[in-house]
Protein backbone atom coordinates (compact mmCIF):
# COMPACT_ATOMS: atom_id res chain seq x y z
CA UNK A 1 0.00 0.00 0.00
CA UNK A 2 1.27 3.37 -1.14
CA UNK A 3 1.86 5.85 1.94
CA UNK A 4 1.00 9.32 2.04
CA UNK A 5 3.57 11.71 1.73
CA UNK A 6 3.91 15.83 2.15
CA UNK A 7 2.63 16.40 -1.02
CA UNK A 8 -0.68 14.72 -0.38
CA UNK A 9 -1.67 17.06 2.47
CA UNK A 10 -2.73 20.43 3.24
CA UNK A 11 0.56 22.11 5.15
CA UNK A 12 0.49 26.21 4.98
CA UNK A 13 0.56 27.68 8.16
CA UNK A 14 0.32 24.62 10.00
CA UNK A 15 2.51 23.34 13.04
CA UNK A 16 3.93 20.83 11.34
CA UNK A 17 6.29 18.15 13.26
CA UNK A 18 8.98 16.07 11.75
CA UNK A 19 11.47 13.46 12.86
CA UNK A 20 14.34 13.26 11.19
CA UNK A 21 17.35 10.92 11.68
CA UNK A 22 20.69 13.64 13.30
CA UNK A 23 21.85 10.70 14.83
CA UNK A 24 25.53 11.90 13.22
CA UNK A 25 28.88 11.41 14.33
CA UNK A 26 30.81 13.60 16.28
CA UNK A 27 33.98 14.20 17.69
CA UNK A 28 35.26 14.67 21.14
CA UNK A 29 34.84 18.97 20.65
CA UNK A 30 31.23 18.21 19.42
CA UNK A 31 31.77 19.07 15.82
CA UNK A 32 29.39 16.93 13.48
CA UNK A 33 32.34 14.55 11.19
CA UNK A 34 29.67 13.66 9.01
CA UNK A 35 26.91 15.96 7.85
CA UNK A 36 25.22 13.60 5.23
CA UNK A 37 21.81 12.94 6.89
CA UNK A 38 21.55 16.53 8.29
CA UNK A 39 21.60 17.52 4.58
CA UNK A 40 19.11 14.72 3.62
CA UNK A 41 16.57 16.47 5.49
CA UNK A 42 16.59 19.75 3.77
CA UNK A 43 14.78 18.86 1.11
CA UNK A 44 11.59 18.44 3.58
CA UNK A 45 12.49 21.45 5.47
CA UNK A 46 12.77 24.01 2.32
CA UNK A 47 9.94 22.75 1.36
CA UNK A 48 7.76 23.41 4.81
CA UNK A 49 9.35 26.89 5.13
CA UNK A 50 8.09 27.79 1.27
CA UNK A 51 4.88 26.50 2.79
CA UNK A 52 5.13 29.11 5.85
CA UNK A 53 4.85 25.90 7.88
CA UNK A 54 5.60 26.27 11.49
CA UNK A 55 8.51 23.60 11.66
CA UNK A 56 9.30 21.32 14.79
CA UNK A 57 11.80 19.05 14.40
CA UNK A 58 12.24 15.97 16.41
CA UNK A 59 15.47 13.40 16.18
CA UNK A 60 17.89 11.03 18.78
CA UNK A 61 21.53 11.30 19.05
CA UNK A 62 23.22 8.34 19.79
CA UNK A 63 21.68 5.76 22.72
CA UNK A 64 21.40 7.73 26.15
CA UNK A 65 19.76 6.39 28.41
CA UNK A 66 16.47 7.29 28.88
CA UNK A 67 18.09 10.88 30.33
CA UNK A 68 19.31 13.90 30.09
CA UNK A 69 22.73 13.44 29.07
CA UNK A 70 24.48 16.94 27.91
CA UNK A 71 27.18 14.54 26.02
CA UNK A 72 23.65 13.80 23.54
CA UNK A 73 22.28 17.07 23.37
CA UNK A 74 21.50 18.27 20.01
CA UNK A 75 22.15 21.50 19.57
CA UNK A 76 25.30 21.18 17.64
CA UNK A 77 23.19 20.16 15.15
CA UNK A 78 20.77 23.25 15.03
CA UNK A 79 23.74 25.43 14.85
CA UNK A 80 24.92 23.26 11.86
CA UNK A 81 21.32 22.87 10.30
CA UNK A 82 21.25 26.79 10.72
CA UNK A 83 24.19 27.34 8.35
CA UNK A 84 22.97 24.42 5.96
CA UNK A 85 19.39 26.35 5.90
CA UNK A 86 20.98 30.04 5.70
CA UNK A 87 18.06 30.61 8.16
CA UNK A 88 18.17 29.83 11.84
CA UNK A 89 17.12 27.62 14.02
CA UNK A 90 16.31 27.25 17.72
CA UNK A 91 17.36 24.81 20.08
CA UNK A 92 14.69 24.10 22.55
CA UNK A 93 16.74 23.59 25.53
CA UNK A 94 14.51 21.20 27.56
CA UNK A 95 15.60 17.93 29.27
CA UNK A 96 12.47 16.85 29.65
CA UNK A 97 11.82 17.17 25.71
CA UNK A 98 8.53 18.30 25.70
CA UNK A 99 7.84 20.43 29.48
CA UNK A 100 5.54 23.40 29.42
CA UNK A 101 7.96 25.64 28.72
CA UNK A 102 8.72 23.98 25.09
CA UNK A 103 5.06 23.93 24.84
CA UNK A 104 4.25 27.45 25.32
CA UNK A 105 7.27 28.49 23.01
CA UNK A 106 5.82 26.44 20.06
CA UNK A 107 2.45 27.91 20.39
CA UNK A 108 4.17 30.95 19.72
CA UNK A 109 5.85 30.25 17.00
CA UNK A 110 5.65 32.74 13.62
CA UNK A 111 5.08 31.05 10.17
CA UNK A 112 8.19 29.67 8.85
CA UNK A 113 9.64 29.58 12.02
CA UNK A 114 12.24 26.32 12.62
CA UNK A 115 12.87 24.80 16.16
CA UNK A 116 14.46 21.38 16.73
CA UNK A 117 13.39 19.98 19.80
CA UNK A 118 16.23 17.98 22.52
CA UNK A 119 17.10 14.90 22.27
CA UNK A 120 13.86 12.35 21.82
CA UNK A 121 16.29 9.54 24.05
CA UNK A 122 16.24 11.71 26.83
CA UNK A 123 13.10 10.37 27.72
CA UNK A 124 12.78 6.54 28.45
CA UNK A 125 9.51 6.79 26.88
CA UNK A 126 10.62 7.61 23.60
CA UNK A 127 12.23 4.04 22.87
CA UNK A 128 9.47 2.30 24.83
CA UNK A 129 7.31 3.66 22.15
CA UNK A 130 5.18 4.55 25.57
CA UNK A 131 0.92 5.80 23.98
CA UNK A 132 1.04 8.23 26.62
CA UNK A 133 4.74 10.64 26.02
CA UNK A 134 3.57 9.94 22.10
CA UNK A 135 -0.02 11.75 22.63
CA UNK A 136 2.00 14.42 24.61
CA UNK A 137 4.40 14.98 21.73
CA UNK A 138 1.61 14.92 19.46
CA UNK A 139 -0.25 17.35 21.42
CA UNK A 140 2.75 19.84 19.73
CA UNK A 141 1.52 20.42 16.38
CA UNK A 142 -1.21 19.12 13.65
CA UNK A 143 0.63 16.89 11.59
CA UNK A 144 3.17 14.52 11.90
CA UNK A 145 6.16 14.08 8.58
CA UNK A 146 8.46 11.34 9.26
CA UNK A 147 11.46 11.92 7.23
CA UNK A 148 13.35 9.53 9.52
CA UNK A 149 14.45 6.90 7.06
CA UNK A 150 17.63 5.64 9.34
CA UNK A 151 15.24 5.41 12.62
CA UNK A 152 12.43 3.70 10.57
CA UNK A 153 13.23 -0.05 11.56
CA UNK A 154 12.86 1.55 14.98
CA UNK A 155 8.74 1.54 16.85
CA UNK A 156 9.49 4.53 18.88
CA UNK A 157 7.19 7.67 20.12
CA UNK A 158 8.53 10.22 17.65
CA UNK A 159 9.00 7.46 14.88
CA UNK A 160 5.70 5.18 14.96
CA UNK A 161 3.48 5.95 18.56
CA UNK A 162 3.31 9.93 17.40
CA UNK A 163 0.92 8.22 13.99
CA UNK A 164 -1.85 7.53 16.16
CA UNK A 165 -2.44 10.71 16.83
CA UNK A 166 -1.70 13.06 14.03
CA UNK A 167 -2.43 12.61 10.17
CA UNK A 168 1.02 11.34 9.48
CA UNK A 169 2.52 11.52 5.98
CA UNK A 170 6.14 10.36 4.78
CA UNK A 171 8.54 13.69 4.07
CA UNK A 172 11.48 13.61 0.75
CA UNK A 173 13.88 11.77 2.13
CA UNK A 174 11.86 8.62 2.98
CA UNK A 175 10.37 8.88 -0.10
CA UNK A 176 13.42 8.86 -2.37
CA UNK A 177 14.73 5.35 0.11
CA UNK A 178 11.82 3.60 -0.66
CA UNK A 179 11.44 4.98 -4.47
CA UNK A 180 14.78 4.04 -5.03
CA UNK A 181 15.60 0.76 -3.18
CA UNK A 182 11.69 -0.57 -3.78
CA UNK A 183 12.46 0.07 -7.10
CA UNK A 184 15.75 -1.81 -7.50
CA UNK A 185 14.62 -4.83 -5.62
CA UNK A 186 11.02 -4.66 -7.39
CA UNK A 187 12.12 -3.85 -10.67
CA UNK A 188 15.30 -3.71 -11.38
CA UNK A 189 17.24 -3.54 -15.21
CA UNK A 190 19.47 -6.93 -15.16
CA UNK A 191 22.13 -8.34 -14.70
CA UNK A 192 20.97 -7.00 -10.79
CA UNK A 193 23.96 -7.93 -8.65
CA UNK A 194 24.60 -7.50 -5.13
CA UNK A 195 27.59 -7.35 -2.93
CA UNK A 196 27.68 -8.00 0.60
CA UNK A 197 30.55 -7.71 2.89
CA UNK A 198 31.16 -6.80 6.56
CA UNK A 199 32.49 -9.31 9.67
CA UNK A 200 29.47 -11.28 10.14
CA UNK A 201 27.23 -13.73 8.25
CA UNK A 202 24.57 -13.86 10.62
CA UNK A 203 24.17 -9.77 10.48
CA UNK A 204 22.91 -11.11 6.59
CA UNK A 205 21.16 -13.64 6.55
CA UNK A 206 17.94 -12.35 6.13
CA UNK A 207 19.04 -9.77 3.73
CA UNK A 208 20.73 -12.83 1.86
CA UNK A 209 17.87 -14.69 1.92
CA UNK A 210 15.53 -12.30 0.19
CA UNK A 211 18.25 -11.11 -1.91
CA UNK A 212 18.79 -14.59 -3.84
CA UNK A 213 15.01 -14.21 -5.05
CA UNK A 214 15.65 -11.06 -6.60
CA UNK A 215 19.57 -10.72 -8.13
CA UNK A 216 21.84 -12.67 -10.67
CA UNK A 217 24.60 -12.26 -8.90
CA UNK A 218 25.62 -12.37 -5.35
CA UNK A 219 29.08 -11.48 -4.25
CA UNK A 220 30.39 -12.32 -1.31
CA UNK A 221 33.25 -10.98 0.56
CA UNK A 222 34.35 -9.26 3.83
CA UNK A 223 34.70 -11.45 6.99
CA UNK A 224 31.59 -13.20 5.88
CA UNK A 225 33.31 -14.85 3.68
CA UNK A 226 35.24 -16.86 5.32
CA UNK A 227 32.36 -18.85 7.12
CA UNK A 228 31.40 -19.44 3.49
CA UNK A 229 34.75 -20.62 2.25
CA UNK A 230 34.93 -23.04 5.36
CA UNK A 231 31.26 -24.72 4.04
CA UNK A 232 33.24 -25.33 1.12
CA UNK A 233 35.91 -27.32 2.32
CA UNK A 234 38.86 -24.90 2.45
CA UNK A 235 40.67 -23.97 5.48
CA UNK A 236 40.86 -20.32 6.59
CA UNK A 237 43.33 -20.45 9.65
CA UNK A 238 42.80 -17.41 11.87
CA UNK A 239 40.27 -15.89 9.91
CA UNK A 240 36.66 -14.57 11.57
CA UNK A 241 34.92 -17.45 11.29
CA UNK A 242 30.99 -17.98 12.78
CA UNK A 243 31.56 -22.33 13.37
CA UNK A 244 27.78 -22.10 14.05
CA UNK A 245 26.80 -20.42 10.48
CA UNK A 246 29.08 -23.03 8.42
CA UNK A 247 25.91 -25.60 8.02
CA UNK A 248 23.63 -22.43 7.20
CA UNK A 249 25.85 -20.97 4.41
CA UNK A 250 26.53 -24.26 2.93
CA UNK A 251 22.40 -24.66 2.50
CA UNK A 252 22.63 -20.31 1.43
CA UNK A 253 24.71 -21.58 -1.59
CA UNK A 254 22.82 -24.44 -2.21
CA UNK A 255 19.66 -22.14 -2.56
CA UNK A 256 21.73 -20.26 -4.47
CA UNK A 257 22.30 -22.50 -6.52
CA UNK A 258 18.94 -24.15 -6.93
CA UNK A 259 17.56 -20.18 -8.05
CA UNK A 260 20.59 -20.03 -10.36
CA UNK A 261 21.90 -17.49 -9.20
CA UNK A 262 25.52 -16.48 -9.51
CA UNK A 263 27.55 -16.84 -6.09
CA UNK A 264 31.30 -15.61 -6.00
CA UNK A 265 33.34 -16.07 -3.23
CA UNK A 266 37.02 -14.66 -3.05
CA UNK A 267 39.69 -16.64 -5.20
CA UNK A 268 42.08 -14.96 -3.26
CA UNK A 269 42.52 -13.05 0.19
CA UNK A 270 45.26 -10.86 2.30
CA UNK A 271 46.54 -12.78 5.28
CA UNK A 272 48.15 -11.03 7.93
CA UNK A 273 49.65 -12.06 11.29
CA UNK A 274 47.93 -9.69 13.31
CA UNK A 275 44.49 -7.64 13.48
CA UNK A 276 46.42 -4.36 12.95
CA UNK A 277 47.59 -1.90 9.90
CA UNK A 278 51.43 -2.42 10.80
CA UNK A 279 51.97 -6.20 10.60
CA UNK A 280 53.17 -8.76 8.10
CA UNK A 281 50.80 -9.66 5.23
CA UNK A 282 50.57 -11.57 1.68
CA UNK A 283 48.26 -12.07 -1.07
CA UNK A 284 47.40 -16.22 -1.06
CA UNK A 285 45.08 -18.45 -2.97
CA UNK A 286 41.92 -19.42 -1.18
CA UNK A 287 43.29 -22.57 -0.88
CA UNK A 288 46.25 -21.60 0.94
CA UNK A 289 45.50 -19.72 3.89
CA UNK A 290 48.17 -20.88 6.43
CA UNK A 291 46.78 -21.85 10.00
CA UNK A 292 48.01 -19.19 11.95
CA UNK A 293 47.30 -16.33 9.95
CA UNK A 294 43.93 -14.44 9.37
CA UNK A 295 42.49 -12.78 6.09
CA UNK A 296 41.96 -8.86 6.46
CA UNK A 297 40.63 -8.07 2.65
CA UNK A 298 40.00 -9.67 -0.62
CA UNK A 299 43.24 -10.23 -2.91
CA UNK A 300 43.75 -8.56 -6.51
CA UNK A 301 42.33 -11.74 -8.69
CA UNK A 302 39.19 -11.51 -6.55
CA UNK A 303 39.30 -7.96 -7.12
CA UNK A 304 39.65 -8.01 -10.64
CA UNK A 305 36.85 -11.10 -10.57
CA UNK A 306 34.28 -8.60 -8.96
CA UNK A 307 35.23 -5.43 -10.78
CA UNK A 308 34.34 -7.17 -13.80
CA UNK A 309 31.05 -9.00 -12.55
CA UNK A 310 30.12 -5.02 -11.18
CA UNK A 311 30.65 -3.70 -14.69
CA UNK A 312 28.72 -6.36 -16.65
CA UNK A 313 25.63 -5.15 -14.14
CA UNK A 314 22.78 -2.90 -14.72
CA UNK A 315 21.76 -2.53 -11.08
CA UNK A 316 24.14 -3.28 -7.89
CA UNK A 317 23.44 -2.89 -4.57
CA UNK A 318 26.09 -2.65 -2.54
CA UNK A 319 26.47 -3.36 1.73
CA UNK A 320 29.44 -3.79 3.73
CA UNK A 321 33.07 -3.45 3.33
CA UNK A 322 35.25 -6.17 1.75
CA UNK A 323 37.80 -6.06 4.33
CA UNK A 324 39.05 -4.32 7.43
CA UNK A 325 38.95 -1.01 5.60
CA UNK A 326 39.62 1.31 8.39
CA UNK A 327 43.65 -0.55 8.65
CA UNK A 328 45.05 1.05 5.42
CA UNK A 329 46.67 -1.86 4.42
CA UNK A 330 43.61 -3.67 4.14
CA UNK A 331 41.28 -1.12 2.54
CA UNK A 332 41.93 -2.23 -1.10
CA UNK A 333 39.46 -4.26 -1.65
CA UNK A 334 36.30 -1.94 -0.61
CA UNK A 335 38.48 0.87 -2.76
CA UNK A 336 38.26 -0.86 -5.49
CA UNK A 337 34.85 -2.23 -5.35
CA UNK A 338 34.04 1.49 -4.30
CA UNK A 339 35.96 2.55 -7.53
CA UNK A 340 34.17 0.14 -9.64
CA UNK A 341 30.59 1.11 -8.40
CA UNK A 342 31.89 4.67 -9.40
CA UNK A 343 33.31 3.68 -12.95
CA UNK A 344 29.66 1.69 -13.62
CA UNK A 345 26.99 3.03 -16.01
CA UNK A 346 24.62 1.09 -13.69
CA UNK A 347 22.33 2.24 -11.01
CA UNK A 348 23.95 2.28 -8.15
CA UNK A 349 22.96 1.85 -4.25
CA UNK A 350 25.14 2.15 -1.37
CA UNK A 351 23.04 0.42 1.96
CA UNK A 352 24.44 0.72 5.40
CA UNK A 353 26.78 2.60 7.21
CA UNK A 354 30.05 1.20 7.00
CA UNK A 355 30.19 1.17 3.46
CA UNK A 356 28.22 4.51 2.79
CA UNK A 357 31.44 6.02 4.69
CA UNK A 358 33.84 4.39 2.59
CA UNK A 359 32.24 5.82 -0.40
CA UNK A 360 31.67 9.15 1.23
CA UNK A 361 35.55 9.02 2.41
CA UNK A 362 36.91 7.93 -1.04
CA UNK A 363 35.60 10.53 -3.24
CA UNK A 364 33.16 8.95 -4.75
CA UNK A 365 30.00 9.70 -3.04
CA UNK A 366 28.79 11.93 -5.93
CA UNK A 367 29.27 9.43 -8.30
CA UNK A 368 26.74 6.96 -6.86
CA UNK A 369 22.75 6.71 -7.73
CA UNK A 370 22.15 7.09 -4.24
CA UNK A 371 23.59 6.47 -0.79
CA UNK A 372 21.03 5.39 1.73
CA UNK A 373 21.45 7.56 5.03
CA UNK A 374 20.19 3.94 6.70
CA UNK A 375 22.27 1.74 8.46
CA UNK A 376 20.32 -0.98 10.22
CA UNK A 377 16.94 0.18 8.37
CA UNK A 378 18.25 -0.56 5.03
CA UNK A 379 19.42 -3.71 6.02
CA UNK A 380 15.84 -4.80 7.24
CA UNK A 381 14.50 -2.93 3.83
CA UNK A 382 16.75 -5.36 1.91
CA UNK A 383 15.62 -8.18 4.45
CA UNK A 384 11.64 -7.64 2.99
CA UNK A 385 10.96 -6.33 6.66
CA UNK A 386 8.15 -3.92 7.04
CA UNK A 387 9.78 -0.45 8.39
CA UNK A 388 7.53 0.41 11.48
CA UNK A 389 8.18 4.59 10.97
CA UNK A 390 6.91 3.80 7.75
CA UNK A 391 3.99 1.46 8.44
CA UNK A 392 2.76 3.61 10.55
CA UNK A 393 1.70 6.35 8.11
CA UNK A 394 -1.74 7.22 6.63
CA UNK A 395 -2.02 5.16 3.46
CA UNK A 396 -2.88 6.71 0.09
CA UNK A 397 -6.41 6.00 -0.91
C1 LIG B 1 21.22 4.55 13.01
O1 LIG B 1 22.24 5.24 13.15
O2 LIG B 1 21.23 3.42 12.47
C2 LIG B 1 19.91 5.13 13.42
O3 LIG B 1 20.02 6.46 13.75
C3 LIG B 1 19.25 4.33 14.53
O4 LIG B 1 20.02 4.40 15.70
P1 LIG B 1 19.86 3.27 16.81
O5 LIG B 1 20.50 2.01 16.25
O6 LIG B 1 20.55 3.77 18.04
O7 LIG B 1 18.38 3.06 17.03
Amino acid sequence: MMKKSIEDISIDGKIVLVRCDFNVPMDEQGNITDDRRIRSALPTIRYLQKHQAKIVLMSHLGRPKGNPDKKYSLEPVSKHLSLLLGSEVLFSEDDLVVSDKTKKNVKEMKKGEIVLLENMRFRKEETENDPDFSKELSSLGEIFVNDAFGSAHRAHASTAGIAEFLPSVSGYLIKKELDIIGSALENPERPFTAILGGAKVSDKIGVIRNLLNKVDTLIIGGGMAYTFLKAKGYEVGKSILEEDKIQLAKSLYDEAKAKNVKLLLPEDVVVAEEFKNETKFKCVQKDKIPSDLMGLDIGSQTIDMFREEILQSKTIIWNGPMGVFEMTNFAKGTEAIAKALAESTAVTIIGGGDSAAAVEQMGFADKMTHISTGGGASLEFLEGIELPGVAALDDKE
